[in-house]
């Protein structure tokens, strides 16, 4: 049988604004770099297309840098036929500035930054049947509810949600807590985890459904 090839995606993306600024948002990169190393140790071949984070790229493990939004949706859209599975860790952001300047914004007055939508990467490889396709959802208010909802509209197999609150982060390394939701309504919470934990998690969710 051939060996199981997973397509990851992590980090943040930048959205330009000018030459010298951007707009991104908090995410680290760390959940799908552990994803990345969980799948390796366990014999897949793993490509991981990464936004800009400070984390090293885990050993054995081809990595494919992007900048934007668009840029990982042309990096997905290449590689994604004939994968086994797409685990989108990555933090798409959902906006991007319309008319990016050539030059420097100067201060002194003043402006309005006009955002357009970016485009949503899960939805545009919907149509990759065979592909295992696993989302991971942020949410501030009614968790279950809306990861529900990206689930069926994204056309997962499964989500992972986590909650951010101000008295909980859920950025970077330590404890976290998150629920894996499946297609077929099966809920499971995983307390009090490492990352590292959480992506072994997935990983064997992954690997029983191949
Ligand atoms: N995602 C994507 N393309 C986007 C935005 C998000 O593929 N343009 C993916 C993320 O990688 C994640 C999942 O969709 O796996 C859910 O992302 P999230 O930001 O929680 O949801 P959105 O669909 O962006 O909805 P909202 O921001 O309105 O909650």
């Amino acid at each position: 049988m051939k060996k199981p090839h997973i397509l990851i995606t992590a980090g943040p993306t930048r959205e330009a604004i000018d030459p010298v600024r951007f707009i991104s948002n908090r995410s680290t990169g760390l959940m799908g770099y552990e994803l990345a190393a969980a799948a390796k140790d366990l014999g897949f071949d793993v490509t991981l297309i990464s936004g800009p984070v400070s984390l090293k790229a885990p050993r054995g493990v081809k990595t494919i840098f992007v900048d934007t939004a668009c840029g990982m949706k042309k990096e997905v859209l290449i590689r994604v036929k004939g994968k086994s599975a797409l685990l989108m860790a990555s933090a798409v952001c959902d906006y991007r500035p319309e008319s990016p300047r050539a030059k420097k914004i100067k201060k002194g007055r003043p402006f309005i930054l006009r955002l357009v939508q970016n485009p949503d990467i899960l939805k545009s490889v919907s149509r990759f049947k065979s592909v295992i396709k696993v989302g991971f959802a942020l949410e501030t208010e009614n968790l279950i509810a809306n990861a529900k909802r990206k689930l069926k509209s994204k056309n997962l197999d499964f989500i992972i949600a986590n909650k951010a609150t101000r008295a909980f982060s859920p950025f970077g390394g330590g404890k976290k807590e998150a629920v894996l939701i499946d297609k077929e309504g099966g809920i499971a919470w995983i307390k009090n985890a490492s990352k590292k934990r959480i992506a072994e998690v997935i990983l064997n969710k992954v690997s029983s459904r191949l």
